[in-house]
């Protein structure tokens, strides 16, 4: 059985006020599915976080980090000081750290190292964009995405790897996949999985949709077979709607 995830990415929102009212309104809600839930504020509020959910089932991540150890790379943040900060997760590939900071393939490949080597756990986000989409070319593009920055990653380092298919097209337009092209994708990614690596290995893999997930479209996207929860990016600053949604699964 693999981990149903629902990772709430907050991006470049909240300050330490409006993160620790979201904390205590998240705590306040109801949950009725075993999904693991997870929430990923901005660096400055992670500590603060942390320490509003010890003891609470919800796991506070992180939504980037360095590759180096250490160093003079001024504005940057390293794994062990996420950790430090009880961060046991990142998200690595955003698309939006891809387009407008030039995160490249290459570049991912050593932070998911530098990750795995601190024994985190990695959410690693793939997708396409709508020329891709359009040209019929997205296949290609996630395929590569995957090969370029994990495929020289051993099969055992598949049990810290969970990835997010983000098509960069339905991310914060309201425009979602359907739950048949995510399907579609979802199964094309494990079926890359499994020619590289093995069955076992894909079938154990977590897969996340994300890209415009609300309350009203989460249940028949995650009814999916491949789909094994989401990254929520918008309908996370609201505790109603982020619940609705982990509880759709
Ligand atoms: P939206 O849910 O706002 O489309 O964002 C998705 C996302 O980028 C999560 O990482």
């Amino acid at each position: 059985m693999r981990a149903q995830i629902v990772a709430g990415n907050w991006k470049m929102n909240n300050d330490l006020a409006m993160t620790e009212t979201l904390i205590t309104e998240l705590k306040n809600q109801k949950k009725t599915s075993d999904a693991e839930v997870m929430i990923a504020p901005t660096f400055t509020n992670l500590w603060a976080a942390f320490q509003a959910l010890r003891q609470f089932p919800i796991e506070v991540i992180a939504q980037n980090m360095h590759f180096a150890e250490n160093g003079a790379y001024t504005g940057e943040v390293s794994a062990e000081m996420l950790k430090s900060v009880g961060v046991q997760t990142v998200i690595l590939g955003h698309s939006e750290r891809r387009a407008y900071f030039n995160e490249t393939d290459e570049l991912l490949a050593k932070k998911v190292d530098t990750a795995l080597k601190n024994e985190m756990r990695v959410i690693f986000c793939v997708g396409e964009e709508l020329n891709d989409r359009k040209s019929d070319n997205h296949e290609n593009v996630v395929e590569n995405q995957i090969k370029n920055a994990l495929f020289h990653l051993d099969a055992n380092a598949y049990e810290n790897i969970v990835l997010a298919y983000e098509p960069v097209w339905a991310i914060g337009t309201g425009e979602t996949a359907t739950p048949e092209q995510a399907q579609e994708m979802h199964a094309f990614i494990r079926k890359t999985l499994s020619n590289k690596y093995s069955n076992d290995v894909s079938d154990k893999v977590s897969i996340l949709y994300g890209g415009s997930v609300k309350p009203n479209n989460a249940k028949e996207i995650f009814s999916k077979p491949d789909v094994d929860g989401g990254l929520i990016g918008g309908a996370s600053l609201n505790a109603n709607d982020f619940f609705a949604i982990v509880n759709a699964i």
